[in-house]
């Protein structure tokens, strides 16, 4: 089964959420919780951005043995050099090279002609490879360039060094039948693809991020770009948990897997949401609060029958603890008994239909109704008897 590399840019892409600025001992700390989960590459940040983002990239290009460390550079010679000074001291130096090949960046944002942009990438590629061995080579807002004049830059960058082509969905236009196909044009286009790995790169302003990222799998790709969480730029990037997981989930369907330890997806998210402040949505797949909780009646009565009723992967498989089921006003009377049984306590059918219609009451006034609420209701019931 081909494995797909998994590129982390939760310490780039990720820290350029709205309000979110790590310190280098958060940075080094999640750097090492990626490297515990597994991830084939991370993308410790923009070494020329600023003085901090270098600082924290040669520190986590010293430490981390295990996952090969990359940093971002624009096709700027000064860039280059800023990130060869902090990727050096890594087991495997990477570069992550990019320059806008869209009509309306190049014209707007970079005011060069496509000449003019496909001269200065090919030169800064050949540049970037005396020093690095592996050199990515993005091209941004990719989903919004002239097809004919992509596979003319891959061609060229390829020939200059490149080791890895991504084309990103910059701006998270495109849709999964549409990225898919992009792909395989580049591949029928580019003589020389086959000499490089092909790797995708999804923003979700649309919620197609996790959708298009595996089209282009299904279209050959074989490196996922990705945030944990899904946090980045606007609406953020593709979730790798997601990724990872439907690929996981879905193995009858896709023939694909990956290295990630799945059982350290919660500790990361957990971690992530707590070091930038963006916390986790509760109805967010894989790793939301609710992700594995059930609360209506006909779902719970399933649940304790048979779990494979109404999961579709258990929690351990992601490293989230096994939960107990949520009691609301939605519960019904297995749910609620079977709840009392953990907690120790045996009742009678009888005494079981009077706290039941007491647990009822309680949930017209009460959203959660905890153990400790159960007791409180034992308790009367006890008393009672
Ligand atoms: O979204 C994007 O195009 C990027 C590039 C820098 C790769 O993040
Ligand atoms: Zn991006």
């Amino acid at each position: 089964m081909p494995q797909i590399k998994i590129f982390d840019t939760t310490l780039r892409d990720g820290e350029q959420s709205p309000g979110v600025n790590l310190n280098k001992p958060e940075k080094l700390e999640i750097a090492r919780q990626l490297e515990r989960m597994g991830v084939d590459r991370m993308e410790a940040g923009f070494p020329a951005s600023s003085k901090g983002d270098f600082e924290a990239v040669k520190e986590i290009a010293k430490m981390i043995k295990n996952t090969s460390v990359t940093g971002l550079a624009r096709t700027v010679k000064s860039d280059i050099d800023t990130a060869w000074e902090a990727l050096k001291y890594a087991e495997e130096p990477r570069l992550h090279l990019f320059v806008a090949t869209s009509p309306i960046h190049m014209t707007y944002k970079l005011k060069q002609s496509p000449d003019e942009v496909l001269e200065n990438a090919v030169s800064m590629v050949r540049y970037a490879s005396e020093k690095f061995s592996q050199v990515e080579f993005s091209a941004e807002d990719a989903s919004r360039s002239d097809l004919t004049f992509l596979a003319q830059i891959i061609e060229k960058v390829i020939d200059a060094g490149a080791t890895v082509i991504n084309l990103p969905d910059t701006v998270g236009y495109t849709t999964p039948a549409e990225y898919g196909a992009m792909f395989r044009y580049i591949r029928e286009n580019v003589p020389n693809i086959d000499k490089v790995e092909l790797s995708c790169h999804c923003h979700n302003d649309l919620g197609l991020a996790v959708a298009n990222s595996i089209a282009a799998v299904e279209n050959g790709v074989t490196q996922v770009e990705g945030t944990i969480n899904g946090i980045g730029e606007r609406a953020g990037n593709a979730s790798l948990e997601e990724v990872a997981v439907a690929l996981r989930v879905r193995a009858d369907y896709y023939p694909y897997s990956t290295g990630l330890n799945l059982e350290e997806t919660k500790r990361t998210s957990d971690l992530i949401a707590k070091l930038t402040g963006m916390y986790v949505q509760a109805n967010k797949a894989v790793v939301g609060r609710n992700a594995f909780q059930h609360e209506a009646g006909i779902h719970q009565d399933g649940m304790l029958k048979n779990k494979e009723t109404y999961e579709i992967m258990t929690p351990e498989m992601v490293g989230v603890k096994a939960d107990t089921l949520f009691l609301g006003k939605h519960s019904g009377r297995h749910a609620f008994k079977d709840r009392v049984k953990e907690l120790g306590v045996n009742l009678s059918e009888a005494k079981v239909t009077e706290a039941f219609k007491m647990f009822k009451q309680l949930t017209d006034r009460k959203k959660e109704v905890t153990d400790d609420d159960l007791f409180t209701i034992l308790m009367e019931i006890q008393t009672d008897t």
